[in-house]
């Protein structure tokens, strides 16, 4: 059955703490996986990284949904399509630390995503990925 996949990055909102971004980390990640949304979220250094994929009418809902949460702005869509098959196996969140050194077994992992995706979009992606490390 095909699926839907919306990935994009946002700003997170300058007033917002550490512990609000765990929280907002934590609840989409028990909310995506009871929904059997699989993707990935990811913080770093102020700025949210999504990948959301499953049934196409939920993962636009939860979408439209996202874009109204005050606690992110500046939201820059990368690409909204149908897909043949999930990429990911299950939805995971991650907070990169600033001061974290940059880990290069999770970039294997993330990168080893990309490849997976259609050419056309894979060089975007790279690019916010970069400043995701
Ligand atoms: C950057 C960002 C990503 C989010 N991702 C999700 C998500 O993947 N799943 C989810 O359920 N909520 C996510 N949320 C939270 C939703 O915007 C919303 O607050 C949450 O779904 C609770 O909605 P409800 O009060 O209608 O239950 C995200 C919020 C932000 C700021």
């Amino acid at each position: 059955m095909m699926k839907y996949a919306i990935c994009y990055v946002s700003t997170a909102a300058p007033e917002i703490s550490d512990s609000e971004i765990e929280d907002i980390l934590k609840l989409s990640s028990s909310n995506n996986n009871d929904d059997q949304i699989t993707g990935i979220l990811l913080f770093s250094n102020g700025n949210f990284f999504q990948v959301l994929e499953g049934d196409k009418k939920t993962v636009t809902i939860l979408f439209e949904k996202i874009k109204e949460d005050g606690r992110h702005q500046n939201l820059i869509p990368i690409f909204k399509k149908e897909i043949e098959n999930s990429k990911f196996s299950r939805y995971e969140e991650e907070f990169l630390s600033l001061d974290a050194t940059y880990d290069g077994e999770k970039m294997a992992y993330y990168s080893s995503y990309v490849e997976k995706l259609d050419p056309s979009i894979q060089s975007p992606v790279r690019y916010v990925l970069k400043n995701f490390s």
